[in-house]
C-alpha cells in the first residue's frame, strides 16, 4: 500500500483544516496505507532570505517528509478567496523537478462560506499543475465548515464522510495505476 502524506494547508491555531486532515488520515490508515500528517507549523528558518538557496535542517526535514509520499493529499482552506500564504511558502521550498513532478496529488477544499474553497483549490492546482503533478480528478469541497465540524473537532456529516472515504479509495487506486510496473 502507498505511503500517503496529508498536508493541512495552514498553520492557523485551532484550524479546521487540521481537524479534517486527521479524519482523512484515519481513512487512509483504515485502507492499510502508512500516513504522515505534515503540518505547516513552519519554523522561522522558512522566512530567512537565504532559505531558498540554503535549506536548514528544519526545512530539509519537512521537505524530506513531503518527498516520501507516494501520494500527497492537500486539505486547502479558503483564505481571502484563495489558499493560505504559508502553503505557497512551503511549495516554494520544495525542490524543482523532484517534488510535484509525476507525484500523485489529491485535493480537498474547506471554507466557512458557500464557495467551498473551489477557487482556493483551483489556485493551488495551478501551482501543482505548473510543477507537473499527477492530479487526481475527484476533489472534495466542504462549505459551511462550522456546521459540519462539531465542538469535538470531528465531522458530523455522514454524506461528507462517505465522499472523503470514496476519494481515499479512488486515490489509492489512482496511485497504483500510475506506478511503473515491475
Ligand atoms: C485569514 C482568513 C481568511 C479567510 N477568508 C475566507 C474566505 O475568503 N472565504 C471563506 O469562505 N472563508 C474564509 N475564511 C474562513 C476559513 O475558510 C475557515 O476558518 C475554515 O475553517 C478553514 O480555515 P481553517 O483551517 O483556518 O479553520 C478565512 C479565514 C481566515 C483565517
Amino acid at each position: 500500500m502507498p505511503h500517503i502524506v496529508i498536508v493541512p494547508g495552514t498553520n492557523r491555531a485551532g484550524s479546521n483544516s487540521l481537524h479534517l486532515a486527521r479524519q482523512v488520515q484515519s481513512d487512509y490508515d483504515a485502507l492499510g496505507c502508512s500516513t504522515d500528517l505534515l503540518e505547516l507549523h513552519l519554523e522561522a528558518d522558512f522566512l530567512a532570505p537565504t532559505a531558498y538557496q540554503h535549506h536548514t535542517a528544519a526545512i530539509t526535514s519537512r521537505v524530506d517528509r513531503f518527498l516520501k509520499g507516494d501520494g500527497v493529499v492537500f486539505v486547502i482552506p479558503e483564505y481571502n478567496g484563495s489558499y493560505p500564504g504559508v502553503l505557497k511558502l512551503f511549495a516554494d521550498m520544495l525542490p524543482d523537478k523532484i517534488s510535484f513532478n509525476q507525484r500523485p496529488c489529491a485535493f480537498i477544499g474547506i471554507a466557512a462560506g458557500n464557495f467551498q474553497a473551489l477557487r482556493a483549490v483551483e489556485h493551488f492546482q495551478g501551482v501543482a499543475g505548473y510543477r507537473n503533478a499527477y492530479m487526481y480528478p475527484i476533489r472534495v469541497f466542504v462549505g459551511g465548515v462550522h456546521k459540519v465540524i462539531g465542538p469535538d473537532q470531528k465531522l458530523n456529516d455522514v454524506a461528507l464522510i462517505e465522499r472523503l472515504q470514496t476519494q481515499a479509495k479512488g486515490f489509492v487506486a489512482f496511485i497504483a495505476a500510475l506506478k511503473p510496473s515491475g
